[in-house]
């Protein structure tokens, strides 16, 4: 991974910090995007003390916002000419339904707009390296979605799972119609399942989803455990030619019948344009 430029988001905590840190050994370097400018200079410094890299460098951006998303890429952008790997890892789950200041319900325009905006902003960047990686951090999560195009952001039965679910089903719907969108490229794009990991996830989330993940967290995988699948896409020879793909335990699976749709996929990347002004 020697002079390769890897970006990853939500690089702070949880899986995010230990493929960080993985692609740090394997000498990346590394463009952190958080939220939390005190908490992802904490990391940093982690990491360079147990890695001794110090290739790393922090861009701040709350993907709840889609100015702050612009505002990111370009900062990106004007710096580096090309990207090798693109990891799309942030991802939350909302207690209750609120919408952003873009007018959109925040479990939707986080963990799905976020990555697709960013995601595009960013193309032109990834195209122009070699054999250039896009992953995005899906859930087996996503078998509790749905999609319908006329309730993507759920005004009508919002639940905090459910929602969770949805994004989950349109990160793989995403990967999917990107993937037809790159054939004649030599980027790949696929997804993945990480593993049920004690991270901060679910921290957000209710008292009962925040509570159940407390109590879980012996049963779980590690941090560490649950970044291999991510940092194996990003890194193994073995899938230099795999592209939207959804794994588990560095392995391809099949997702939810929704989540191989070819209709959806499109339908859904055709109303996100829409949503982010393209
Ligand atoms: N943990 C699991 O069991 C599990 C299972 C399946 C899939 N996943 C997926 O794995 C990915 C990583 O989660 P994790 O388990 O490592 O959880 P985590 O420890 O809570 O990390 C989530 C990261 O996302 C960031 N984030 C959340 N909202 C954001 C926003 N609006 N803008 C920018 N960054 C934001 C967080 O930043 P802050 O630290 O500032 O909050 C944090 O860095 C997520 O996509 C999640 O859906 C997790």
């Amino acid at each position: 991974m020697e002079n390769k430029l890897c970006i990853i988001t939500g690089a702070n905590s949880g899986i995010g910090f230990e493929t960080t840190k993985a692609l740090a050994q394997k000498g990346a370097y590394v463009v952190m995007v958080c939220r939390n400018e005190e908490k992802a200079e904490a990391a940093k410094e982690q990491i360079i003390k147990e890695t001794g890299h110090s290739g790393l460098e922090i861009v701040l951006c709350d993907f709840a916002i889609q100015a702050e998303i612009v505002e990111a890429s370009k900062r990106i952008k004007q710096k580096f000419d090309k990207i090798d790997v693109l990891i799309n890892n942030h991802g939350f789950l909302a207690s209750e339904r609120n919408e952003t200041v873009d007018g959109l319900e925040e479990t939707f325009a986080v963990n799905h707009i976020g990555y697709f905006l960013f995601t595009n902003l960013l193309l032109d960047h990834i195209k122009a390296a070699e054999n250039a990686r896009i992953i995005n951090v899906a859930s087996e999560a996503h078998r509790a979605g749905e999609f319908d195009p006329d309730n993507l952001q759920l005004q009508e039965g919002f639940k905090p799972f459910k929602a969770y679910g949805n994004s989950k089903l349109f990160n793989i719907l995403f990967t999917k119609e990107l993937a037809h969108r790159l054939v004649d490229t030599d980027v790949t794009v696929n997804c993945l399942h990480p593993g049920v990991v004690a991270s901060n996830f679910g921290q957000s989330g209710s008292w009962l989803m925040s509570f159940l993940y407390t109590i879980g967290k012996p049963f779980m995988r590690s941090n560490k455990k649950g970044a291999e699948t991510q940092i194996y896409l990003a890194t193994s020879d073995e899938v230099e030619n795999t592209s939207g793909a959804y794994f588990k335990d560095k392995k391809k699976t099949n997702p939810s019948r929704i989540a191989r749709d070819a209709d959806a996929a499109k339908k859904l990347w055709e109303i996100s344009e829409d949503l982010c002004g393209f």
